[in-house]
């Protein structure tokens, strides 16, 4: 079925033609081209991390961040459950074992008062996801992480232009991941980012991208890797995409700010804003009263044409990692919540026509 009002659509309609046109015209369509450079560079200026190493896509970044940081077998790294099933994913892909912990109720990020009580001696690392775009509480996952020496892994793939105290996610970790799905703030079609300061780390996650090809030896490989690049053309798209940012990311502002404005008379929560944080708002989400109540305003919202999406099922309840345990929040905002279109192009006749839908629903 297609939609009047989708989820999510792309931003393209600047260079993006322009740069993949380059690319045939080069024929440079693989894995080499100047592209990725300056992909990574400019993305590295706009972030403010030391270094960005462009790969294939999000959940491959998370893949090559754990293996840089020496992660795997016998190992344990906390994840929060309220989050997509990549980031859990990953983990296991390591061989390392995932270990759950409960979301925070007003940011729906990981509860940082639950994180210390699933240390255990096996603990390496703690991956703090940036949930719908919001940041996590970073001083006190930092803290956390510092006191029993384990590392923070930031799994930004949502959260693009989200800042915690003035600094961009990403920065405050050892090590950062970003997705340029189709449905991200900016997209390659398929594509990834690992981001960090330490130059070593990042050499390694260049050298695991690229089938751990060996220092400046020709087809010398001593350390297996894998082959998890970035197309040139894919970061030709990156590239125009990243020209256009702070665009894109007013605009979505601009639409969370109208849906709230608009949402003020009906009895429903959103997804807030905490205090000296900036949330990038890649999905407008709100949270129902109940999941029938969810199940029924999906399906009208569907009638009159508008897609919406439930929030994520915590990867706890998913058979391959049912561990038996409940965490009540996690499983409250995945029963309760739906994520309502949050393109950036979305005008405000758009968003009074979606949230109309919304209240007609509640008389
Ligand atoms: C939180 C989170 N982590 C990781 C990923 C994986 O990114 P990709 O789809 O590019 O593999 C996603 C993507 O949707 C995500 O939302």
């Amino acid at each position: 079925m297609s939609y009047k009002y989708p989820v999510y659509q792309p931003y393209l309609g600047g260079n993006e033609k322009k740069y993949v046109g380059e690319c045939l015209d080069s024929t440079w369509i693989s894995s080499k081209g100047k592209f990725i450079q300056k992909f990574e560079d400019n993305f590295s200026a706009f972030t403010g991390i030391k270094n960005s190493v462009a790969v294939a896509n999000g959940t491959v970044a998370l893949h090559v961040a754990l293996l840089a940081l020496g992660i795997g077998k016998n190992d344990e790294v906390i994840v929060p459950t309220f989050t997509y099933i990549a980031s859990v994913n990953a983990i296991y892909y390591t061989g390392a074992k995932p270990v759950f912990v409960d979301s925070d109720e007003d940011t729906w990020q990981i509860d940082t008062n639950k994180i210390e009580e699933k240390i255990s001696q096996k603990t390496k690392a703690i991956m703090a996801v940036h949930i719908y775009g919001h940041p996590c509480e970073m001083d006190k996952i930092i803290k956390i992480a510092r006191k029993h020496k384990i590392f923070v892994v930031e799994d930004c793939a949502e959260a693009i232009g989200t800042y915690y105290k003035g600094k961009h996610v990403g920065t405050m970790g050892e090590i950062s991941t970003f997705s340029f799905f189709g449905n991200k703030t900016i997209t390659t079609g398929e594509g990834g980012m690992v981001c960090t300061n330490d130059d070593k780390i990042a050499d390694l996650s260049t050298r695991i991208k690229g089938q751990g090809l060996a220092k400046d030896q020709e087809y010398f490989h001593d350390i297996i890797g894998y082959n998890y690049r970035m197309t040139n053309i894919c970061a030709a798209i990156g590239c125009a995409q990243l020209e256009k940012i702070d665009d894109i990311l007013l605009k979505k502002r601009n639409v969370a700010q109208c849906y709230i404005d608009n949402l003020q008379s009906i009895p429903i929560e959103y997804h807030k804003e905490i205090e000296n944080v900036k949330h990038s708002y890649w999905m407008f989400t709100i949270l129902v009263a109940s999941e029938n109540e969810r199940t029924k305003l999906r399906s009208y919202l569907k009638k009159n044409g508008i897609e919406t999406r439930p929030t994520f099922h915590p990867v706890h309840t998913m058979p391959m990692y049912n561990t038996g345990e409940k965490f009540n929040i996690a499983e409250n905002l995945g029963s309760r919540g739906i994520n309502l279109p949050s393109y950036p192009d979305l005008s405000e006749a758009d968003i009074k026509f979606i949230t109309g839908k919304i209240k007609e629903f509640y008389e």
